[in-house]
């Protein structure tokens, strides 16, 4: 549906995006992972056909952006990362004003509005000043504004950026039952891991201009080649430490209240509760954890 090749951007001198490609299918959730600055803003607004690539193309169910922008920009629903805010219009006459923006036959822009403002939870705001709602509900009309016409492409920057947790939780929620409702293509750039997992099944990690992973996030979870095992004992002991750091594949050992976390090369599971029972530490609970997302993105953005 959508596809990055070899897009560079400059400003000035400085190189933003380096040499990005990437494709994008129908249907796919996709975070757009990366740390503040490392170009997510950027990648968004050339897809938009907001600015153009210094180099390279961008194409949208075949056709190039910067050849076809009104075609493309019609067929993109675009929340970015500040939403511009009419705060002397109401909800409905807002929507309205962007439908027509957008070109929607009239005679179906009612309908749409309304429906559009079910979805997104605004039925009891949808006479309010938008420049009386909280944050929360701007965003859900950001968000409203940005699918209003049905866009095949969603495109969401940061979406849960200054909200309070409460509404950080409403508006995953809320994106969640959008993804699944009308089946929509979602790219969604965060630089939270939770969000990208809680809300996307892929997940593409930019880092200083450049990919540096592109897989479902349940690979990427597998990425890391180390073991996380974390023991609990009753009686914290040296022994058991030193006869763990002995053994063949441990990479590093940590210190907890009662207990260790240990960091192997392979599941040794079995080794430590032998250890365990020989130092007579009182082995209460042993679990392999889980490589956390954060554990895989640190070691790709380092
Ligand atoms: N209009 C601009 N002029 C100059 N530099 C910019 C501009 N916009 C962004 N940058 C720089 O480009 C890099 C990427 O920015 P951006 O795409 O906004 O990153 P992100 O959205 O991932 O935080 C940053 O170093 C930023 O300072
Ligand atoms: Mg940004």
């Amino acid at each position: 549906m959508l596809t990055l090749s070899n897009v560079v951007k400059y400003y000035g001198n400085f190189l933003a995006l380096d040499n990005i490609s990437f494709e994008i299918n129908r249907g796919d959730i996709v975070a757009f992972l990366g740390p503040n600055g490392s170009g997510k803003t950027t990648t968004m607004r050339i897809i938009t056909g907001f600015f153009a690539p210094s180099a390279g193309d961008v194409t949208f169910q075949g056709y190039k952006v910067t050849e076809m922008p009104k075609l493309v920009k019609s067929q993109i629903g675009y929340l970015p990362e500040n939403p511009p805010i009419y705060p002397e219009l109401t909800v409905t006459e807002y929507l309205t004003f962007v439908a027509e923006l957008k070109k929607m036959p009239l005679s179906t822009i009612k309908n749409r509005v309304d429906n559009v403002i079910e979805m997104t939870g605004l039925k009891d705001k949808k006479n309010f000043l938008i420049g009386s709602l909280s944050k929360g509900y701007r965003q859900r009309v950001g968000i409203a504004q940005s699918i209003v016409n049905n866009p095949a492409l969603l495109i969401l920057d940061e979406p849960t950026v200054g909200l309070d947790p409460l509404q950080v939780i409403e508006i995953r929620s809320l994106i969640r039952t959008l993804s699944q409702e009308e089946k929509r293509t979602i790219i969604l750039s965060t630089h939270i891991l939770s969000e990208a997992s809680e809300i996307c099944k892929q997940a593409i990690i930019i880092n200083k201009g450049k990919i540096v992973a592109y897989d479902k996030i349940e690979n990427l979870r597998n990425f890391s080649s180390s073991f996380n095992i974390e023991i609990s004992t009753k009686r914290n002991n040296e022994i058991l430490k030193n006869k763990i750091l002995k053994l063949q594949n441990v990479l590093e050992i940590q210190e907890k209240e009662n207990g260790f976390i240990i960091l192997a090369k392979e599941d040794i599971r079995e080794e430590i509760v032998r250890l365990s029972v020989e130092t007579n530490a009182g082995l209460v609970e042993i679990k392999l954890n889980k490589t956390t997302l954060e554990e895989v993105f640190v070691k790709l953005v380092k």
